[in-house]
C-alpha cells in the first residue's frame, strides 16, 4: 500500500474566505483525507476572498483526487487548479548545456571557433590523446539506455527512459561534478547498441550502461569492455554491487560475524544479483546459495543459460536445492533482488542468530522491513522511508569522479572493491544496527569513494607500465 512521500506531491490552488477559520478548515481537509500538508501560501489577498496554494504529499492519483474533492466541498471554498509537482519538474527537462567560455566579441569567436579551433583539432589529430586534454571528454560520461529495464517499469523504451536517465546526469554532476548525458538508443538489437555506443564512444571518458535488461545487458558490457579504451560500468550491476558489500561489511560488524563464516543467500540472478554474487565471492563467504524465480541454483538444473551456469559453478558449495524458503533455513545473510513479498517473519526465525537481511526489491520488498525486523538483527532495503537505504547514488558519481580523474582506461573488481570500502568507512564510529550505509547526502562520501577508486586506478596502470617496460 503506497504511503503519501515527495515521489507525489500536488499543489492545489483555490479560493477560500479571508475568515479567520479559513485556514484551520482547509489544513483539517487534508489531514481529514490522509494527505500530508507541506506547505500553505497565501499567494493573493482580497477584502472578500485569499487565493491560498496548498501542498500536500499524496499516495496516489485517485488519493490527489480525494483531496482536491474535499478541499472543493469545503463552503466558500473553489478549487482553480491542481498541478503535480513532479511533472512540474520535469517540465523542458532536468538539464541543459553551458558553455564555460566567454562569447562576447570576434576575438573570443576566432579562438572558441574557426579559426583558431582548427589549430586545436590538428593538435589532437596529431596526438589523439590529447582529447582528454582539450576537449570535453575529460569529464564526460555517456549514460546508454535501451529503455529495456526502466527502473520497477519493464521495457517502456528510449523516450520514457529519458527522465530517468536526466536524473542519473542530474545526480552526476551534483555528487561529482561530472558531466553526464543521456543516449536513449532507439534499438533494443545487442550488436547495434554494441556498434552505436562504440561510435559515439569517443566524446566520452565513461560509458555508464543503465537499465538494459538481462542477459542482454551482460554480453553488452563484456564486449564494450573489450573493444573500447575507457571504462564501461552497468550501473544496475555493479553500483548495486558495490553498496550491497559495502553495506554487509558493516552489517556483519554490527553482528559481530566474519564473512569467512556466512552462509549467503541471494535471491534474484539478473543484472544486480550476478553482479552481487561475483563481487561477494572475492571476499570469501563461506557459501552462497543463489535462487531465482526457479529455485536454488545448481549445477544439475536443467535450463541454465550462460550466467545461470557460471553462478552455478561458482556457488552452493553444498549442491543445495529447492525452493527460496529451504536456502534460507540456517543461512546468515539474505539478499533480495528479486520480487515483493516473497517470505514473511516465520521463515526469517528459521535462519540463523542475528541473521541480517537486505530486502532490496523496489517498490516492494522480499519481505515487510516490520516482519524482517522481529528476528533480524540488521534489516536494510532500497526505500528511502526506512533506515538503510541501499541506494547506487552512493557509488555512482564517486565511482567515475575517481576514473576520470585517473584518466583510466577500463574498470576492474579491485576498483570496486575499495569503492566499497571507501563507502563503508565513512559510517566510522556512528556504525549501528540502524546505520549500516551513510546517507546519500552526506558530502564525505563522494570524495572518499574517488579517492579509493582513483588509487586503485593508479596503481592498476602502474603495474601496467611495468609489465609493459619489462617485456
Ligand atoms: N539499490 C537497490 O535497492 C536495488 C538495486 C538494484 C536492483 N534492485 C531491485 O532488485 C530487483 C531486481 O533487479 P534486476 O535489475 O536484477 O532485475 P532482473 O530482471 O535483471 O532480475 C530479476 C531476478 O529476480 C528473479 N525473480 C523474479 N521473481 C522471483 C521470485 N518470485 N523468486 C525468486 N527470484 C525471482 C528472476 O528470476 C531474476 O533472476 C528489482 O526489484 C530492483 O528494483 C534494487
Amino acid at each position: 500500500m503506497p504511503v503519501p512521500g515527495p515521489g507525489y506531491s500536488i499543489t492545489v490552488r483555490l479560493e477560500a474566505p479571508p475568515s479567520a477559520s479559513a485556514a484551520g478548515d482547509l489544513t483539517t481537509a487534508v489531514g481529514r483525507v490522509g494527505g500530508v500538508l507541506t506547505a500553505f501560501d497565501v499567494v493573493e489577498s482580497h477584502a472578500d476572498a485569499i487565493v491560498v496554494d496548498i501542498t500536500a504529499n499524496v499516495s496516489s492519483a485517485d488519493h490527489a483526487e480525494g483531496i482536491t474533492n474535499a478541499l472543493d466541498e469545503l463552503p466558500g471554498v473553489r478549487v482553480r487548479k491542481v498541478s503535480d509537482r513532479t511533472f512540474l519538474m520535469h517540465l523542458g527537462g532536468k538539464l541543459e548545456v553551458s558553455p564555460k567560455v566567454d562569447l562576447r566579441n570576434r576575438d573570443d569567436l576566432s579562438r572558441a571557433y574557426t579559426p583558431g579551433v582548427a589549430r586545436v583539432c590538428r593538435a589532437i589529430a596529431a596526438n589523439p590523446s590529447d582529447a582528454r586534454r582539450l576537449t570535453i571528454k575529460r569529464n564526460t560520461v555517456a549514460v546508454v539506455s535501451d529503455g529495456s529495464a526502466v527502473l520497477g517499469l519493464g521495457n517502456v523504451g528510449p523516450e520514457a527512459a529519458l527522465p530517468v536517465m536526466e536524473g542519473k546526469a542530474a545526480l552526476f554532476k551534483k555528487f561529482a561534478g561530472v558531466d553526464a548525458w543521456p543516449v536513449c538508443l532507439d534499438t533494443q538489437d545487442t550488436e547495434e547498441i554494441i556498434a552505436t555506443v562504440r561510435a559515439l564512444a569517443p566524446v566520452y571518458a565513461g560509458i555508464n550502461l543503465e537499465d538494459i535488461a538481462a542477459p542482454r545487458c551482460f554480453e553488452i558490457e563484456a564486449r564494450l569492455r573489450d573493444q573500447l579504451d575507457i571504462p564501461v560500468f552497468h550501473d544496475d550491476q555493479h553500483g548495486t554491487a558495490i553498496v550491497v558489500v559495502a553495506a554487509l561489511r558493516n552489517a556483519l560488524r554490527v553482528v559481530g560475524k566474519p564473512i569467512e563464516k556466512c552462509r549467503i543467500v541471494v535471491s534474484g540472478v539478473g543484472a544486480a544479483g550476478s553482479a552481487i554474487i561475483r563481487l561477494l565471492r572475492r571476499k570469501s563467504p563461506a557459501d552462497i546459495v543463489a535462487v531465482d524465480i526457479d529455485g536454488v541454483v545448481h549445477a544439475g538444473r536443467d535450463g541454465l543459460d550462460d550466467n545461470l551456469r557460471w553462478v552455478a559453478e561458482h556457488t552452493n558449495a553444498e549442491g543445495t536445492t529447492g525452493t527460496l524458503h529451504d536456502a534460507l533455513v540456517g543461512a546468515d545473510v539474505f539478499i533480495g533482488v528479486s520480487a515483493p513479498n516473497l517470505f514473511g517473519a516465520e521463515q526469517v526465525a528459521t535462519m540463523a542468530d542475528n541473521a541480517v537481511v537486505f530486502a532490496l526489491a523496489n517498490p516492494d520488498p522480499e519481505i515487510d522491513p516490520l516482519e524482517a525486523q522481529r528476528h533480524a538483527a540488521v534489516v536494510a532495503t532500497g526505500r528511502s522511508d526506512y533506515p538503510n537505504q541501499i541506494n547506487n547514488v552512493l557509488a555512482f558519481p564517486g565511482v567515475f569522479r575517481g576514473l576520470l580523474d585517473a584518466q583510466a582506461h577500463h574498470i576492474d573488481d579491485d576498483m570496486l572493491l575499495a569503492a566499497a570500502n571507501a563507502i563503508a568507512d565513512v559510517v566510522d564510529d556512528r556504525l549501528n544496527a540502524s546505520f549500516i550505509v551513510p546517507s546519500v547526502f552526506d558530502a564525505a562520501v563522494a570524495p572518499a569513494v574517488a579517492e579509493a577508486v582513483r588509487a586503485a586506478a593508479r596503481g592498476e596502470a602502474e603495474r601496467a607500465e611495468a609489465v609493459t617496460s619489462t617485456t
